[in-house]
């Protein structure tokens, strides 16, 4: 049977797969439907300094082949994560990361070095999709220096590995990828949701409230496909794919290009549990096509303009 354990910089993670941030809880509540010790790592619902209400209703709406949401980063803030939720979080047979959002790069150092002393964390990913109240509240992830300076922040407060969650609302996420590296980030997950919309023409209303939104699910598949692997070619360090993940040859279509681990978002909505069988699902694929160890495999993309010098 095919190995399927993988080096994620500092981490070792037993498969690649992973739950992509704010789709699965803080992971404990989903243990039911997706025993931990079935995926390499949880990653959390995004935590902010204080508690946030999130965006006003409606705030999620179906597409044609995927989703748009603008939850808004609801949550209780870090002192009830710390107090309610990590307690729980200790004895579970899975790595835990905890994904962390803020408006301020005081903030991010700030809840960075909260979590730096906590057992049950095992590693940090920061969501660059936040907006920047210093920086006209363009997300950290459309400015390569805005980013590099949260992370930057994020790593001077933590020993914990540290991956940097980017945005695929760009025209060069090679150029954010870049510069989060040097900033000190262990590791980059690519991408997060693509800004969309929905209206109904015949109310003449949006769809969200807010009317615009986050794309996610399988219409976003080749768009973060692409983004993770410019990210793939442009840093030394791990990148995890997401976007558009819900099967085995999808998880497989981001490793050939390069990325070492896979989150699953959106599809965790249709079947929570779908998860919990993806990594046998992939040890099944790489068996029947006579790969024996996955991360030898990872990044052996034929690609025919590489070859050619292009
Ligand atoms: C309802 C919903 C809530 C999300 N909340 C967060 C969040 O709190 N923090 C974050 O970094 N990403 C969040 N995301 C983005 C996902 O983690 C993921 O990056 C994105 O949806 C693309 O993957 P997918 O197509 O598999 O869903 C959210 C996505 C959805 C659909």
């Amino acid at each position: 049977m095919a190995r399927l354990s993988v080096q994620l910089g500092p981490l070792v993670l037993r498969n690649p797969v992973m739950s992509g941030s704010g789709t699965y809880g803080h992971g404990r509540e989903m243990a039911l439907m997706c025993p931990p010790r079935h995926l390499g790592a949880w990653v959390s619902k995004t935590v902010t300094l204080e508690p946030r209400p999130g965006n006003p209703m409606p705030r999620m709406a179906e597409t044609e082949a995927g989703l748009l949401n603008s939850i808004g980063l609801e949550n209780r803030g870090l002192e009830y994560y710390l107090s309610e939720i990590l307690p729980s979080m200790r004895d579970l047979d899975t790595l835990v990361v905890t994904n962390i959002g803020a408006e301020c790069v005081e903030d991010f150092g700030t809840l960075a070095a909260r979590l730096d002393g906590e057992a049950a964390v095992d590693a940090l990913e920061v969501n660059l999709s936040c907006p920047n109240v210093g920086g006209g509240r363009l997300p950290f992830s459309t400015d390569a220096r805005m980013a590099a300076a949260a992370i930057g922040r994020v790593r001077a407060a933590t020993k914990k590995p540290l991956f940097a969650k980017l945005s695929p609302n760009v025209s060069d996420i090679a150029s954010i990828a870049c510069a989060v590296e040097a900033a000190g980030a262990d590791g980059i997950t690519a991408v997060n949701t693509l800004l969309g919309m929905k209206v109904d023409w015949r109310s003449r209303r949006p769809a969200l409230a807010t009317v615009q939104g986050g794309y996610s699910g399988t219409g976003i598949k080749p768009v973060a496909l692409r983004q993770a692997w410019m990210c793939c070619k442009a840093v030394k360090i791990p990148v995890i794919g997401c976007g558009g993940i819900a099967s085995a040859d999808d998880a497989l279509e981001f490793m050939v290009v390069g990325c070492r681990a896979v989150q699953v978002g959106t599809s965790n909505f249709s079947d929570p549990s779908a998860i919990g069988n993806l990594a046998q699902a992939i040890e099944h694929a790489l068996d029947q096509a006579c790969i024996a160890d996955l991360e030898q495999w990872i990044g052996s993309f034929d690609n025919p303009r590489a070859l050619a010098g292009a």
